[in-house]
Formats: C-alpha cells, sequence, structure tokens
C-alpha cells in the first residue's frame, strides 16, 4: 500500500495540522426574538429560547458580546392587537423594534445590530408582504414599503438590514432608498436563496405569524428547485448590492450553499433555522444524542460547506463550548 491516509490521523498535533475548516465565535450570529413586556417568557416549540423584555435583551447583548459574537439578528413578537393586513406597525419608528435597535446601539455602540425586513412579524396575515384582494401577495407595492422600512431601521441605528421577504427586486429599492437618505453605509444581507421550508415551523409559533391563508411557496423557492434558481437569485441580489447573500435553511440545503460559494464573490451566510434547532434539541433532551458534540459537528459542517458566518439559536451555547476546546 502506497497511501494511507490513516497516517495523518494517528493522534491530535497531525490532526490539527492539516485541519481545513474552523468555527469561531466571531462567525455567529444570534437571532433574538423581542417582546414589549420584560422578562422572558419560554417558547414551547423551541426549548432554551426566549422572547426577551427590553432589560433581558440588553442582558443577551452583553453576554454575546462577552463571548465574542458578531451580533443579534433582531425579530419583534407583536400582540395580534397591533398587527393589520398591511403590518404598518412595521413602519412606526417608536415601535418594538426601532426602541430596542437604539437601546442596543446605545448601549453597545460595538455590536453588529441585524434587522429583519418583511412584513410578517406585523401583518395580521402572517405574510411576508402585501396581500392583494385575490389573496395573492403583491411584489412591487411590497417592495416600496420594505425599502420604507430598511430606512426606519438604518434611521434607528442598525449595522445591517435583512430582507427575508423574497420579493422581486427589492435589494435593489432597499439600496437605493438607503443611499438616497444618506445610510451608505448600512449593509443588506439579503436572503437570497430562501426555500419554502417546513422547518420554519418552530419560528412561526415564536412569532404567531404562520400565514392565516395559503403558503408561501408562491415567494419563496421550491425545495425542489435546483441549483440554477439558487444562482439567478443570487446574482440578482449581488447585482442590486447586496453586501452578504444567505442560504436558508442551512443543513438540509449545504449543497446549494457550496455551489453558491464557488460562484460568487460575496460573504455567504446560513440560517441554521428553528426546526434546525428544534430537531437537535428535543433529541437530545430524550437523551438520544450529545447535544454539544452534535451542535458543534452541525456548525462545523455549515462553514465546510462554504458559509462564511452563520446565524444560529445554538450561538450562545456554541461560542462557550469553543471556548472550552
Ligand atoms: C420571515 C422569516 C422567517 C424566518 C426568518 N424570517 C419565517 C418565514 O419565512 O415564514 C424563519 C427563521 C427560522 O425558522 O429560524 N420573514
Amino acid at each position: 500500500m502506497t497511501e494511507r491516509p490513516r497516517r495523518l490521523r494517528r493522534n491530535e498535533r497531525l490532526r490539527g495540522l492539516i485541519r481545513e475548516t474552523s468555527l469561531q465565535a466571531r462567525q455567529l450570529i444570534l437571532p433574538v426574538f423581542m417582546q414589549e413586556r420584560e422578562g422572558r417568557e419560554a417558547i414551547p416549540s423551541l426549548p432554551g429560547v426566549t422572547r426577551q423584555g427590553p432589560q433581558a435583551l440588553l442582558a443577551t447583548a452583553r453576554e454575546a458580546l462577552g463571548l465574542g459574537l458578531a451580533g443579534l439578528a433582531l425579530f419583534p413578537v407583536l400582540p395580534e392587537g397591533q398587527k393589520d393586513p398591511e403590518g404598518l406597525a412595521g413602519l412606526d419608528p417608536e415601535g418594538l423594534l426601532p426602541q430596542s435597535v437604539r437601546a442596543l446601539k446605545r448601549t453597545f455602540p460595538e455590536l453588529l445590530v441585524i434587522t429583519d425586513i418583511a412584513l410578517d412579524p406585523y401583518s395580521s396575515t402572517g405574510h411576508d408582504g402585501l396581500v392583494g384582494p385575490g389573496g395573492e401577495v403583491l411584489n412591487d407595492a411590497s417592495v416600496a414599503r420594505l425599502a420604507e422600512m430598511a430606512v426606519m431601521h438604518a434611521r434607528a441605528g442598525a449595522d445591517v438590514v435583512a430582507p427575508s421577504d423574497m420579493m422581486d427586486g427589492r435589494v435593489g429599492a432597499i439600496r437605493a432608498a438607503l443611499d438616497q437618505s444618506g445610510y451608505q453605509e448600512v449593509a443588506i444581507l439579503s436572503y437570497s436563496t430562501k426555500y419554502a421550508s417546513s422547518y420554519y415551523g418552530p419560528f412561526r409559533s415564536a412569532l404567531d405569524s404562520a400565514p392565516r391563508h395559503g403558503d408561501k411557496a408562491s415567494y419563496q423557492m421550491d425545495p425542489a428547485g435546483g441549483y440554477r434558481e439558487a444562482i439567478r437569485e443570487s446574482r440578482l441580489d449581488s447585482e442590486q448590492g447586496a453586501d452578504f447573500l444567505m442560504v436558508k435553511p442551512a443543513l438540509a440545503y449545504l449543497d446549494v450553499l457550496r455551489i453558491l460559494r464557488e460562484r460568487f464573490e460575496l460573504p455567504i451566510l446560513a440560517y441554521n433555522v428553528s426546526g434546525e434547532y428544534a430537531m437537535v434539541k428535543a433529541a437530545a433532551e430524550r437523551g438520544m444524542l450529545d447535544e454539544r458534540a452534535v451542535v458543534l459537528e452541525n456548525l462545523l459542517s455549515i462553514r465546510r460547506a462554504g458559509a462564511d458566518a452563520i446565524l444560529s439559536y445554538h450561538a450562545l451555547d456554541a461560542a462557550r463550548w469553543l471556548q472550552q476546546v
């Protein structure tokens, strides 16, 4: 035998010498659910994740910074009574989200604050865009709203705005609106390759934002679609001025991540979504697998597939575990 690959796996020094993939806290972003009420409220579909009031949010930010995370991705949870069919609460500069952004940036100027651009947290329809009379999700009217929302978030101090709505042309419209308002420095993290996935279930229970009619298949991508559609969406968002691309969900779409990594220059983030988190937590709670080992393996695999950074509900735990290894 001339080749014996096991020779380089004989001990930790040899394995460490040739290891190609790394995972570090600075590559992790924690998605956070916020509520107006002080305190922390458990989310049954996401064990270990809470809806956080203003004080709790600041405590989480302090912990995230202490552990070396890049920052937080914020998702507001609104009571049903504040939602309406057009999601107008999403444009209120005194709303929960902009107030939280201001508080975070005032206390922790160095924290990366990423805000979600879509109507679903605010809309009584549960859809990411405006809904027309026939129940269809309107594209161009929605894009105008989303661009307005992005400027409002930038004004509140968001470092990065992240359109997750999948309307056509929104990245270009958001870039133009930000630039016109003097926010050239605010970056766009486009949810460029976002699938119509059942893995978002726990997130939708957390926000109580499941679509009230129909589904999101007319705007989010078909999981059975091929790489050409993924490439096309990424190309369009790159051309329109996105600063980062994203693949979402992560684990069931690592092949898409790899293909896009090879084709595009922009940094690519992956969203390790709520259902992916819930599966690991449920199995770990039942003693079926070693949570710490599996989480670190999943995150490492997302990095190996080509993600520069990862949004994950495991981010705080992972950062803690990384300090121990
Ligand atoms: C919607 C949005 C969703 C998620 C992030 N932004 C859900 C959806 O598209 O219905 C899901 C994230 C997760 O499952 O963790 N704008």
